[in-house]
């Protein structure tokens, strides 16, 4: 059974004053609910210690944007798995789409983040998602499972349980344009066979999140699909209001398969 999860993803927005407003009307709203989706917010680096500090003691967890797959080394600029681990971090997205296409993220290397994640005991929410041109080639499968593959090879053992797949097709992140909930459940369901061939258990308990303007007007319909666990929200993730109702219309369901 699979408990909810909703992620709001800040990407690079947000300032201390806007994050502290954003947070004490999630913490009035969310912060006590017991009974919903497991919420998880991840704002850009800087902002982890004062989401954490905020966040202490509430029903919200704190997740990053990008971990190093290295323990500790000479690289300027990164943060390694460890480290977020000792600011209570306990989520962190690897492979997004902006990463793979800004920062020229490798599947190779989106699995060792994994990894490292995995060791440090943080759940990686792993982005997998075609381009519109792969879709229009028909190709949307096999690159999913490619990019996928190369995780469930690489990681293994009983950790992999706590890995979070977020299915990211390109073309609906922040366009506006959200897969339809039906294609989005085939391609969900798709991602739970790939999980099955790996292992039962994994097909059971790893949650697949939906992402690509979930908004609140579509969230519902989205999340009602029976392989669809949550959603990693980006732009309307940052509108309270809208944030808010998306994790109320997820609930908390637990989902047999
Ligand atoms: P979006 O972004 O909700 O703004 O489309 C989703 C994401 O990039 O994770």
């Amino acid at each position: 059974m699979r408990r909810s999860l909703v992620a709001g993803n800040w990407k690079m927005h947000g300032s201390g004053a806007t994050i502290t407003g954003l947070l004490h009307s999630l913490v009035q709203a969310l912060g006590n609910e017991q009974d919903g989706a497991e919420v998880v917010v991840c704002p850009p680096a800087p902002y982890l210690s004062l989401c954490q500090q905020m966040l202490q003691g509430r029903a919200i967890a704190v997740g990053a944007q990008n971990v190093h797959a290295q323990a500790s080394g000479a690289f300027t600029g990164d943060v390694s798995a460890a480290m977020l681990a000792e600011f209570g971090v306990r989520y962190v997205i690897a492979g997004h789409s902006e990463r793979r296409r800004y920062a020229g993220e490798t599947d190779a290397e989106v699995a060792q983040k994994c990894e490292a994640a995995l060791l440090a005991g943080i759940a990686p929410i792993v982005c997998v998602g075609e381009t519109l041109e792969e879709r229009e080639a028909g190709r949307a499968d096999a690159v999913v499972a490619r990019q996928l593959g190369a995780v469930l090879d690489h990681c293994e053992g009983e950790a992999l349980g706590r890995l979070v797949v977020a299915y990211e097709p390109v073309w609906a992140i922040g366009t506006g344009r959200t897969a339809e909930p039906e294609q989005a459940q085939a391609m969900h369901a798709f991602i739970r066979r790939v999980l099955c061939d790996a292992s039962a258990a994994l097909a059971e308990t790893v949650r697949i999140l939906y992402g690509g303007s979930v908004m609140a007007e579509n969230a519902a319909q989205l999340f009602a699909q029976q392989d669809i666990d949550g959603g990693l929200v980006g732009g309307a993730s940052l509108k309270p209001e809208e944030f808010i109702s998306i994790c109320k219309s997820v609930g908390r369901q637990w989902k047999p398969w």
